[in-house]
């Protein structure tokens, strides 16, 4: 079989290599098309290079834009590739422009789709990624649910049960991986570069509808410095190139917090495993917060990993900074003694060995 694995930013990076890993551990075809939606070196060739994965056959450097911008061209340049490679199967990743538009690309030409991280949901149509993840589950043919809540929110909106396969989140298989590898390499580097040897706290925050809302950021960062205040613990931030762009832009001020610049993978890692607290609004990092055993203060009002505060690792505190400080209160000797709702490190071993088992069938029965 050929699969062709679509990504195009960070998370879909990291979260794609162990799929990559056992692709060529059985040795089966595959090439990695990548839209370019993330291009900077330190959102995307820095995770090729740590992770070792192989070079994208194709890269449609689309880059940055609006929606319409971005999924329209990168539109385009995928159906072209998918009508040259004729692949028997597309998989791709998460909730990101790219997948919308992968999936979207590949059912219009008669390629089947497998949905990796499929049936999250945070029931807010505002978010860009709620769209694109409810639009690529109902077009994909394998659903990879990451959880049991994930596969029953996918049989709630009426998707076929025989199409979902719980498998847990490769961001598991992805830390398991890494983890040793960042004590032992390059995450050391980057705590002494930073000069932190004790207690701190990390953040990443980069979401549309808290950084291009200049209230709503500004109220994160003010929550923020009062948290570095009254716990008096550094507060290192590694800026996604969106919020940087965006504190200039709305003239915010960092006040007592830590910026750096984004971060590699084994670095970050480090780093998020020996924090005290995390503060994000990230998926996967709330995700990897919960599989560090490391407590979580999540800056939005919702979330579609509710797993994670199911199981107590972590918490919704929005974007009003005396919540921020409440709620960091509340985690900082949270008892982490939780389980990881997330699976067993073997995600992508199941994914590769379903497409495998389902394919003849999948050719057999595509309609388009
Ligand atoms: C995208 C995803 C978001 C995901 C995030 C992961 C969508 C709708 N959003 O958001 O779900 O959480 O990736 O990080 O797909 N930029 C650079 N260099 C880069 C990439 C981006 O400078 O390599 C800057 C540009 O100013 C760009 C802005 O970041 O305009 C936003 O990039 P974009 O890819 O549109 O969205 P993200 O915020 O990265
Ligand atoms: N990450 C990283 N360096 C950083 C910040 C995050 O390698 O400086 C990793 C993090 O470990 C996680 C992934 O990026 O695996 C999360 O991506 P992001 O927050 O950009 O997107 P989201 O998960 O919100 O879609």
């Amino acid at each position: 079989m050929n699969v062709s694995i679509v990504l195009g930013t960070r998370p879909e990076i990291i979260k794609m290599t162990p799929i990559v890993r056992q692709l060529e551990k059985k040795g089966l075809d595959f090439f990695i098309l990548h839209t370019g939606q993330h291009y900077s070196y330190n959102m995307d060739k820095v995770f090729f290079e740590q992770l070792k994965l192989p070079q994208p056959k194709y890269n449609l450097e689309v880059g940055s834009g609006t929606h319409a911008e971005e999924t329209g061209k990168m539109l385009v340049g995928v159906e072209g590739v998918l009508l040259m490679e004729k692949p028997d199967i597309m998989l791709v990743e998460g909730d990101t422009n790219t997948v919308l538009v992968g999936a979207l690309a590949a059912v219009k030409v008669g390629v089947p789709v497998g949905h990796v991280e499929a049936g999250l949901r945070s029931f807010d149509r505002s978010m860009p990624e709620e769209v694109n993840r409810v639009v690529a589950d109902h077009i994909s043919h394998l659903l990879f649910a990451p959880t049991e809540k994930a596969r029953e929110n996918l049989l709630r909106e009426g998707i076929g049960g025989e199409k979902v396969y719980v498998t847990g989140n490769t961001i598991v298989d992805a830390v398991y991986e890494n983890l040793e590898l960042a004590k032992k390499s390059g995450g050391n580097n980057a705590l002494e570069g930073l000069g932190v040897g004790g207690d701190y706290f990390l953040v990443t925050v980069h979401r549309q509808e808290n950084v291009d809302d200049p209230r709503r950021f500004k109220g994160i960062l003010d929550g923020l410095n009062l948290v570095q205040e009254y716990f008096g613990l550094p507060v290192i931030y590694p800026i996604h190139p969106r919020s940087r762009r965006r504190m200039r832009e709305y003239g915010l001020d960092a006040g007592g917090i830590v910026l750096i610049e984004p971060l590699d993978y084994l670095s970050f890692l480090l780093l998020e495993s020996r924090a005290r607290l995390v503060f994000t609004d990230s998926g996967g990092v709330q995700e990897e917060a919960c599989i560090l055993k490391v407590p979580c203060v999540t800056l939005r009002d919702n979330t579609e990993r509710p797993e994670t505060i199911e199981v107590g690792a972590n918490t919704l505190a929005g974007a009003e900074p005396k919540k921020i400080l409440e709620k960091a209160k509340l985690m900082i000797d949270r008892d982490r003694s939780w389980s990881n709702p997330f699976g067993d490190g073997k995600a992508a071993e199941r994914i590769v060995d379903i497409v495998g088992e389902a394919l003849p069938n999948l050719l057999n029965h595509t309609v388009y």
